[in-house]
């Protein structure tokens, strides 16, 4: 069984302040980028990682992750994806991961591909913590929500087929791709840590959270 995890990182990250795109910046001393890639390239049940970044973002990547392979994604991330998933032909489980979640752990990556033993496709939640309304004021139940993160674990014959039927707009994540093509998705348990780093003060958080867990 071949697993090959993609990385996207084609995004302008231009919400993060940030000189450099966020997913090439420092982040507790090294490219954000980085720090989801050595996890998933550490992890014994992956046999590849393909990083997909902008184009023109060559030589930042390459100062990032010196030899990584790479392919070159597109305008949506949706793009992006279909980009790494032509570079994974003939994988059978492919994993897809935003670079702007840096600190992933090698357990949400077993539970996800314990899950493929059952499903077409797994996604890491949480709950939500705070209280919601709908834009007019209207209290919305959170306990029927949950918030979404990556990586997202697919059977690849699932994810092709969701890609390439796709029929929406811009998709957010790959599994409401597979979800709208009938393949299932289970939800397993996220991590606190795999939050997204979006904005100036998320890097801050981000570097508190690694100082707090290495301490
Ligand atoms: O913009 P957002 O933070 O939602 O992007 C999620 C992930 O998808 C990021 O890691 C970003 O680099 C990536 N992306 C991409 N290609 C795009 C847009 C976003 O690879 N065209």
């Amino acid at each position: 069984m071949t697993t090959v995890a993609l990385i996207v990182a084609a995004g302008k990250g231009e919400r993060s302040g940030s000189a450099l795109p966020k997913q090439f910046a420092p982040l507790a001393g090294r490219p954000m980028v980085a720090w989801s890639h050595a996890t998933l390239a550490a992890h014994s049940a992956v046999d590849e990682v393909i990083v997909v970044i902008g184009a023109g973002q060559e030589a930042m990547l390459a100062a990032a992750l010196p030899g990584a392979r790479h392919v070159t994604g597109g305008a949506r991330r949706q793009d992006s994806v279909r980009a790494g998933l032509d570079a994974a032909a003939g994988a059978d489980r492919i994993l897809i991961h935003d670079a702007a979640r840096p600190f992933l752990s090698p357990a949400v990556i077993d539970r996800l591909l314990a899950a493929l033993d059952t499903h077409d496709g797994a996604v890491p939640v949480l709950p939500v913590p705070d209280t919601l309304v709908s834009q007019d004021g209207t209290p919305v139940d959170r306990a029927a929500l949950r918030r979404v993160q990556t990586p997202q674990a697919f059977r690849a014959p699932a994810l092709a087929r969701a890609h390439g039927g796709w029929q929406g707009g811009e998709a957010t994540d790959d599994a409401q791709m597979v979800r709208a093509a009938g393949g299932s998705v289970a939800l397993v348990e996220g991590d606190t840590m795999l939050e997204k780093v979006t904005y100036p003060a998320d890097f801050a958080a981000a570097e508190a959270r690694v100082a707090m867990e290495t301490r």
